[in-house]
């Protein structure tokens, strides 16, 4: 009904403007003061987690997007190797898992079989299992040794939006946590990052007030067949996040690219008025690879594409070759996804609007998939 949509026209809508609160509900209780982390929930033991040689996430679709972005964060905050893997592939390629291996599995509804049985498979294997879950009592966490749970609330719209958004908050969380037990950072590096990522909530809010030109632009290409995405470094699984969502939603072909493999392949489909929508990372810190993207804007926008481009406040160099730029806050460098992936998300609600599709119901698909 109306009211259970909370005056919106869509559970998608609504779930979109819920994720300032999604992500603060997440960190509420695990960070003191102090800045440092308090997950006891995670009864996985201290001495356990030092002993880990090993973190392999499993997930499906939007969770596995969430995956490969804690990747990042883990590898680099802890300097434990991480692998990421589709739940459906994992357990028939004979993954090699010990109890040195933490076994992370995210998941929404904590009832999708294909996580489920990624998860099985590693406890057989005598791995710990933890579970990033959205949804209390639900088999994956109570078939998991430790569950950390996001704080989303019940996500009703079957395109997975303000739960992303909280997976991602709580893998950060897990990859600071076991930085923290390691002794990998230093506390004060930790408290620092903590800080910024208490910030994030205020800069979903800041993104969610300027999305009416993300609207416009989106309703302008109601009529195209295709969109490609590209980003890089974290920005790369955002990319795959912005095409499944204009998959499930607007029926559109769309595609993520990482953009350094353009010139491999993808270049190729650049024809004139393609648009092309391009996450920019921060030109602060890691600026190599802010100059790298930026030359590949060039480079498509040549060959006739219509260049989408998000990029942070005050990155200048981007903006002669934005046809359409749409501006993000500054964030460090691994925090960008919070951010980046919120226009992408009205970008698709609106296109499958335009279009005339069902946004919180697509055809073919559930909001949980208990079948393998
Ligand atoms: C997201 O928009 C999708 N509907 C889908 O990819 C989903 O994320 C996937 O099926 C995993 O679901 P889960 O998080 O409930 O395990």
């Amino acid at each position: 009904s109306a009211a259970e949509k909370g005056g919106y026209d869509y559970f998608m809508l609504k779930e979109i403007a819920e994720q300032p609160k999604a992500v603060a509900d997440t960190l509420l209780g695990r960070v003191d003061a102090a800045g440092s982390l308090t997950l006891d929930e995670v009864r996985i033991s201290t001495s356990e987690l030092r002993e880990m040689d090993k973190v392999v996430i499993v997930a499906c679709g939007t969770a596995f997007h969430a995956g490969l972005i804690a990747k990042y964060a883990i590898e680099h905050w802890t300097r434990i190797p991480c692998e990421v893997e589709l739940a459906s592939e994992f357990r028939y390629r004979d993954p090699i898992l010990d109890p040195r291996t933490l076994v992370i599995a995210i998941s929404q509804s904590g009832e999708t079989m294909d996580t489920l049985m990624a998860l099985r498979h590693a406890r057989e294997q005598g791995s710990k299992v933890l579970a990033i879950c959205n949804t209390n009592g639900s088999t994956i966490p109570r078939e998991s040794d430790a569950v950390l749970y996001t704080h989303a609330g019940p996500e009703v719209a079957v395109a997975s939006t303000k739960a992303f958004l909280t997976q991602l908050v709580a893998c950060y969380l897990v990859a600071l946590y076991l930085a923290q037990v390691r002794g990998t950072k230093w506390a004060d590096e930790i408290q620092a990052v903590v800080r910024e990522l208490s910030r994030s909530s205020q800069d979903v809010d800041r993104v969610l007030d300027t999305m009416e030109p993300v609207r416009e632009l989106a309703r302008s290409l109601a009529g195209k067949r295709t969109v490609l995405f590209l980003g890089r470094h974290v920005g790369y699984p955002v990319a795959l996040e912005g095409a499944l969502k204009l998959k499930e939603l607007a029926y559109m072909h769309a595609e993520g690219f990482a953009a350094g493999e353009l010139k491999h392949g993808p270049i190729a489909l650049i024809e004139e008025d393609l648009p092309v929508v391009v996450v920019v990372p921060s030109p602060r810190g890691r600026s190599v690879l802010h100059d790298k993207i930026v030359s590949n804007i060039q480079e498509i926008r040549a060959r006739g594409a219509r260049t989408i481009v998000i990029a942070e406040e005050g990155d200048e160099a981007v903006a002669p070759y934005a046809d359409h730029l749409i501006r993000i806050p500054a964030t460090p460098t691994l925090l960008q996804p919070l951010v980046a992936t919120v226009p992408l998300q009205v970008f698709a609600c609106e296109l499958a609007t335009a279009r005339g599709n069902e946004v919180d119901q697509p055809r073919n698909l559930a909001k949980s998939v208990t079948v393998e």
